[in-house]
């Protein structure tokens, strides 16, 4: 049962925080692991402020393959039933470390997204943020009508989060019943914050993974891939959730 600390009749707050891993069954690459970007590319060659700056046309192609990638793939029973989650819990909040996407093509709503999106585009000038969903991009690196250079609106390394969107999610995952912690490797901060505040709070931290990571000591461990086990899940905690 989850633990529900308000009046006699308060729902649970559910909060659900997503990694790579929750797209792996659509087929879009994670990062560590079998197959992981950071297994064939070097981070600091095409994610960093500093790549930009020597080379924006390399980090562009290597962002233009990716969203070519991504728009190849559809979403999968994942993010249909978190999805589904924010239709029906009255309380519940979607963080994702994700830029790919697939939880708004699935029919999220509210995502707060902590790395930001590979289909917005930010002026280096003025800051300015340009939805784009061309694959490919018609020019590459593509200018912002002011003429200065956009850049990918995604946190780079060494980059702090947005903070209304980390700030949202801290105060989300200190209010939350029951996190659901999906498909993350969570060793990058401060996204694997979020559930250890959580626990500090006594929430109940359920993790969805093909393989133990350094949560699982603390949290439920539901071994096995996304797209199975989260809809099974969720089939058999819904009532409970929703105090049916
Ligand atoms: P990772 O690639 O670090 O971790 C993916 C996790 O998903 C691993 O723990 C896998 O075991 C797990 N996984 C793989 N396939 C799965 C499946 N089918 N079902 C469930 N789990 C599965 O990706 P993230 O944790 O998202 O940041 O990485 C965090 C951040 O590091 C990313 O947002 C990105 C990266 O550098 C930035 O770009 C700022």
């Amino acid at each position: 049962m989850p633990r529900s600390r308000g009046d006699q009749g308060h729902l649970p707050a559910v909060v659900v925080l997503t990694g790579a891993g929750v797209s792996a069954e659509s087929g879009v690459p994670t990062f560590r692991g079998a197959g992981g970007l950071w297994r064939t590319y070097r981070a600091e060659d095409l994610a960093t402020p500093e790549a930009f700056a020597r080379d924006p046309r390399l980090v562009w192609e290597w962002y233009d393959w990716r969203r070519q990638t991504v728009a190849a793939c559809e979403p999968n029973a994942a993010h249909r039933t978190v999805a589904e989650m924010e239709s029906v819990l009255p309380d519940f909040t979607l963080v994702t470390q994700n830029v790919d996407g697939l939880h708004e093509r699935a029919g999220s709503r509210n995502v707060l997204r902590l790395h930001g999106s590979l289909w917005s585009l930010r002026c280096t000038r003025e800051g300015l943020r340009v939805p784009n969903d061309d694959v490919p991009l018609a020019d590459i690196p593509p200018r912002c009508a002011c003429g200065a250079l956009m850049r990918p609106d995604v946190v780079w390394f060494g980059e702090t989060l947005p903070g209304s969107v980390i700030e949202a999610a801290w105060r989300a995952a200190e209010a939350a019943d029951v996190m659901l912690v999906v498909g993350t490797s969570s060793i990058v901060y401060p996204a694997a914050a979020l559930p250890v505040v959580a626990l500090r709070r006594r929430a109940r931290v359920v993790e969805f993974n093909i393989e133990p990571t350094d949560l699982s000591a603390y949290s439920e461990l539901v071994l096995g891939p996304a797209a199975e086990m989260l809809p099974v899940w969720w089939a058999a905690h819904r009532d409970e959730l929703l105090g049916a």
